[in-house]
């Protein structure tokens, strides 16, 4: 599906993020499985991630970061009408993550729901809450990306084990004046979902299962990724008729900082332009693509008219684009 923004002008008036404390090294990594933090940095460029406690589920984290998104957007949850969560990793299955949400951050008057596309869950909820905005249906959303991947990985299965981290964003998304979001591509191809799955998690019975834990083909994914980072990309690109060279900001998903480099060298993308934390971070699925707009936040690369292209890809399999014009908070439109 590719989409050229329709409507109002929608943009990201609010941003927060939040990860757990615990930092979980390569080293310690190492005394856990047969691994060592040279093969981790080499093959992935992971160097520690975040990790969360026992009693710490999708919500505790999550909330956090929308408390800080709402802060950030000079809004109260009860501004909210709409807040969709993207996660894997939900405190449960029902009550869905973003009801429990909408109660505890006092939203009474929200539509709330969970959104499930993987590591691209955040590109596809910012995606349908800002056409949700852009047509009058909402008028402030809160968008959260988040999971606790920890919780459902084989802690014995070195080549998962090692990929992945803990951590939540949001986004406010409003009517702006100026900029907002130009188009988004977004896609599935299920026929690739067996490369990276959790059987026993649903409705569909497999043998031996006891607890579901991620199962993953990862040079399947790697070959996958490398090449819908691309086309992603392209397409949105060409859809809003901009070319590589307009991007001020390129904000992919932090998996494997191969596989960002290689999308990077691909697309042609100045190294300066590139935002990555996997080191920091390892990959934090829904988290991960607020995680990184947060940081070009905080070192100045996130100004008011930057072009950013966002791009994610995950379990499905999925992938996403977003392009969109950083807005200034203060140009909303209230
Ligand atoms: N430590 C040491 N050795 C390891 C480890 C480890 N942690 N993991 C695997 N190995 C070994 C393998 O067993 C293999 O050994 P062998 O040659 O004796 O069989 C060797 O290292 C090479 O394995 P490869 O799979 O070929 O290694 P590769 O260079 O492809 O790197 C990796 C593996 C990092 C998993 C890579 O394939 C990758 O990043 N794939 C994409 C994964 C991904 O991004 N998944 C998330 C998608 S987003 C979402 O929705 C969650």
């Amino acid at each position: 599906m590719i989409g050229v923004a329709q409507g109002r002008k929608v943009g990201i008036t609010g941003l927060g993020v939040h990860v757990p404390e615990r930092v979980l090294t390569n080293a310690e990594l190492a005394t856990l499985v047969d691994t060592s933090d040279e093969w981790i940095i080499e093959r992935t460029g992971i160097r520690e991630r975040r990790i969360a406690a026992d009693d710490e589920a999708l919500t505790d984290i999550a909330r956090p970061a929308a408390v800080s998104a709402l802060a950030d957007a000079e809004l109260e949850a009860r501004d909210i009408d709409l807040l969709v969560c993207a996660t894997v990793t939900p405190d449960m299955m029902f009550p869905t993550s973003s009801a429990l949400l909408a109660d505890s951050l006092g939203a009474p008057d929200a539509a709330a729901y969970d959104l499930l596309a993987g590591c691209t869950g955040f590109v596809y909820a910012v995606a349908q809450a800002a056409a949700m905005v852009a047509a009058g249906l909402s008028q402030r959303a809160l968008v959260v990306g988040g999971d606790v991947l920890s919780k459902i990985l084989d802690w014995t299965d070195r080549s998962t084990l090692v990929l992945f981290g803990d951590g939540a964003g949001a986004v406010v998304l409003e009517p702006v004046e100026d900029g907002g979001f130009l188009g988004f591509e977004l896609g599935a191809d299920g026929g690739g979902g067996e490369h990276l799955w959790l059987p026993g998690s649903g409705s569909r019975k497999f043998n031996g299962d006891g607890r579901s834990l991620v199962k993953m083909n990862g040079r399947e994914v790697f070959k996958f990724a490398t090449r819908v980072m691309i086309y992603s990309a392209e397409r949105v690109l060409e859809a809003c008729g901009r070319t590589v060279e307009d991007i001020d900001v390129y904000v992919p998903h932090q998996a494997n900082v191969r596989i960002i480099n290689h999308a990077t060298k691909k697309l042609g993308i100045p190294e300066e332009k590139v935002v990555v934390n996997v080191d920091r971070f390892g990959n934090t699925s829904s988290g991960s693509i607020p995680l990184a707009l947060a940081d070009a936040v905080s070192d100045g690369r996130l100004q008011p008219g930057a072009l950013v292209l966002m791009t994610g890809m995950g379990a499905g399999l999925t992938w996403g684009s977003a392009l969109v014009e950083w807005t200034d908070g203060a140009r909303r439109q209230r």
